[in-house]
């Protein structure tokens, strides 16, 4: 599809922000011309050309070895020709009496109208190198950092420096406050209305409803963060094991925002993930908090950031809802849906049903939870279903190898059955073995069969891992709901990133990777590569079923659709997918999160230095970018990966979401330059690969890499800030 020059003046002219016309061209300078695949032109797009040759971009295995050897990566979002992006907001920009924040994440687009709604953003965290490196350019004033490492370094212990206990007249102890009042600014959630022009872009409509929900609010206001179920009554208690805040049910701000939800009654559901980076997250038997001393502030990440400011370390974690059309909405966290590391929430809801929310654990190890309310659901539109939220029972997943798995609820009468440390990558699982202890920090690492015989026999149910009357157990179970899902015998997975519900009923997750770490692995008789592997670095998507397509179900079916790799060794050629969207087919759009560390590293030879393979996680580089990839999930094609785009240097696409007639999809961009900041004066380098093709004939690649990021500025020298984008096709069509 060509751009004529009246698409071409419109895009230029219509735009509420800039419009990148090189968005057209496929990814590299050595775009193959040839007609579009019979495959491609059923999905109304042609693939981009990726750095990777893969069996769905349109070219014989024997020309790949040609048509591969050079490419050049864009420091841009690259997209199939005939579609156009529009950036909407980015980092810095105004919303309400605030800014906009950084890294954007989960994106929901609640509509008021036909060609308008409210944008809601999650902003996930900030990422040290650019943003300590930009702030001042972007935001306009400078920040303490030279003083404050200094004095952390020469007083800070092994868990960084406890700020909180320092004299509030101790000058350190307000620059230290001062940064990480602005980082927790720039995380949380964000309100912006948008209306749609003629021409098919958006404007920024600043309605009163535009607003910030930071991870100070309530700080110095009163717009503290509400809380419903089970943990209310740990949050109010005035004496416990461990800190508590004083503030009761009230909860200041909300960060690490990564994935979320979106109901069908209008509010949006957001995940607080690596909550831990921020706050401690170990608590006592009782559910009280960690002394917010045993996680100080570190410079060198600027983590920590809750210590300061005494923040209570079991009040974050949680899924918050919030309605975006109320100015005077702050959110509330939902307890009966469990503190971990929440990605996203998969959102069911049927009329004369249970409605059933479901979401992963971002961690190694990490479990695959429902919620389901006592009462069904009566109108799925009402306002009034958020009150389902605050009864009903957490479950979460033990997954089998034969395909069937089943829910375990998380109270105090379920038997204490934990898995094989022998069944897990790594061989480790955490337990909460500390009810009557004084330290929260005594989780049980059972790295032995024998143990857990122990265990069992020490413990005969959730009830008597912790402490205080039943109500209280039950919101200490909630707490400590990924200890608490281990001692339960719930299955250790390969950190399930989306959780997303087809239009059938059927939920998809993405496990993003299967290796193990300090904190746990996945069991390896599930989490297995095309050929058996274990640890197995690509990912998958699974596709889980409950049985009668009950959402109430207490078992499942569970079947792998999609699995990471090269294609060469059975992958689909993404690797670590990561944000699911379901068009209104029922096919999957999917985002990859390969850690930056990784991208664009050189691959100067697949065996090591005796000629055995080396390490799957040292090809990485192979993939290139994060991108964004159409996965058919029926028919002929099911399975089968499409790259639709490629994102800026060293980012993540996060957060794709489409307006209710997909003529729009939006999608943020993340951290671009997270690893290497400004990208100046154009560097690049030229790096060599040792590629596969298709059908896995070993040969050399030159790519040329853009060095750091000047996205969405894409001037020379630009800061590289996050950014929202709004996706569409240059003929105004729907995009599925
Ligand atoms: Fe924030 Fe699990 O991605
Ligand atoms: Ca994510
Ligand atoms: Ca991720
Ligand atoms: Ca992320």
């Amino acid at each position: 599809m060509t751009l004529n020059r009246r698409d071409f003046l419109l895009f230029l002219g219509g735009a509420a922000g800039a419009v990148a016309l090189n968005s057209l061209q496929s990814c590299g300078p050595n775009a193959p011309t040839q007609a579009p695949s019979p495959e491609a032109q059923k999905f109304g797009f042609r693939p981009v050309k990726g750095p990777m040759p893969v069996t769905t971009d349109g070219i014989s295995p024997a020309q790949q070895l040609e048509v591969y050897k050079t490419y050049e990566v864009a420091d841009d979002l690259i997209l199939p020709e005939g579609f156009a992006y529009q950036v909407i907001a980015a980092w810095g920009d105004k919303v309400g009496n605030s800014r906009f924040g950084y890294n954007n994440d989960y994106l929901s687009f609640v509509e008021t109208g036909p060609d308008e709604g409210y944008l809601t953003v999650n902003f996930e965290y900030i990422s040290d190198i650019p943003w300590r490196q930009t702030y001042q350019q972007v935001i306009g004033k400078s920040l303490p950092f030279e003083e404050v490492d200094a004095a952390v370094k020469k007083a800070g212990g092994k868990n960084g420096l406890n700020a909180f206990a320092l004299p509030d007249k101790d000058p350190i102890k307000a620059k230290i406050r001062e940064i990480c009042k602005e980082a927790l600014i720039d995380q949380g959630l964000g309100v912006i209305s948008l209306r749609r022009k003629a021409d098919g872009s958006w404007e920024r409509t600043n309605s009163q409803a535009d607003r910030r929900i930071t991870g100070i609010s309530g700080l110095e206001d009163d717009k503290y963060l509400k809380a419903t179920g089970p943990a209310v009554a740990i949050f109010q208690k005035t004496q416990g094991q461990g800190y508590i805040d004083g503030l009761g049910d009230r909860i200041i701000g909300t960060f690490a925002n990564c994935a979320g939800g979106t109901t069908p009654w209008g509010t949006v559901l957001s995940g607080e993930e690596n909550f831990q980076a921020q706050v401690a997250e170990p608590v006592y038997a009782d559910g009280t908090a960690a002394d917010p001393g045993e996680l100080g502030f570190s410079s060198a990440s600027i983590d920590g950031q809750g210590n300061v400011f005494g923040l209570a370390g079991n009040k974050y974690g949680w899924i918050v809802e919030l309605d975006p059309a109320n100015p005077n909405d702050y959110g509330t966290k939902h307890t009966w849906l469990g503190r971990y590391r929440h990605e996203a929430v998969g959102v069911r809801v049927e009329a004369g049903k249970p409605l059933a929310f479901y979401s992963g654990c971002d961690r190694m190890g990490g479990h695959v939870y429902k919620f389901v309310s006592r009462d069904p659901v009566r109108d799925p539109k009402d306002k009034a279903n958020s009150k389902l939220l605050t009864n009903g029972m957490l479950y979460a997943a033990k997954f089998n190898a034969d395909g069937t798995g089943t829910w375990i609820p998380l109270k105090a009468d379920t038997p204490v059955n934990p898995d094989s440390p022998s069944n897990i990558i790594g061989q480790m699982i955490p337990l909460p073995g500390n009810a009557g202890q004084a330290s929260p920090l005594s989780y049980l690492q059972a790295k032995k069969d024998e143990q857990i015989k122990q265990f069992k026999q020490k413990f005969k149910t959730l009830g008597d891992l912790y402490t205080g009357t039943a109500g209280e157990k039950q919101g200490a179970i909630l707490i400590d709901a990924h200890y608490a899902g281990n001692a339960a015998g719930a299955t250790s997975t390969a950190r399930p990133e989306d959780t997303e519900i087809a239009p059938d009923g059927s939920l998809y997750i993405s496990f993003t990777a299967g290796l193990s770490g300090k904190e746990g692995g996945p069991d390896k008789r599930i989490f297995k590569g095309p050929h058996g592997e274990t640890p197995y670095p690509y990912g998958w998507i699974v596709r889980l079923q409950e049985v009668g397509n009950d959402p109430a179900a207490l078992s499942f079916r569970w079947k792998i659709l999609a699995t990471g790799g090269e294609p060469a060794v059975g992958g689909a050629g993404f690797s670590n997918p990561d944000n699911l969207l379901i068009d209104a087919k029922g096919n999957i759009w999917m985002v990859t999160d390969m850690g930056t560390g990784g991208h664009n590293k050189a691959v100067q030879s697949r065996v090591d230095a005796e000629g055995k393979p080396v390490k799957k996680s040292k090809l990485m580089g192979v993939f290139g970018n994060n991108s964004i990839w159409y996965i058919p999930t029926s028919g002929e094609d099911a399975g089968n990966a499409y790259l639709f785009g490629c994102g800026p240097m060293e980012c993540e696409t996060t957060g794709p979401f489409f307006s209710s007639d997909q003529k729009t999809l939006f999608l943020s961009v993340q951290h671009p330059g997270e690893a290497m900041g400004i990208r100046k004066d154009m560097a690049a380098e030229m790096r060599e690969f040792a590629m596969l093709s298709a059908d896995g004939k070993e040969f050399v690649q030159s790519r040329k890499v853009p060095v750091g990021s000047n996205w969405p500025g894409k001037g020379a020298n630009d800061p590289p800030k996050p950014a929202v984008v709004a996706i569409r096709r240059v003929d105004s069509g729907a995009i599925a």
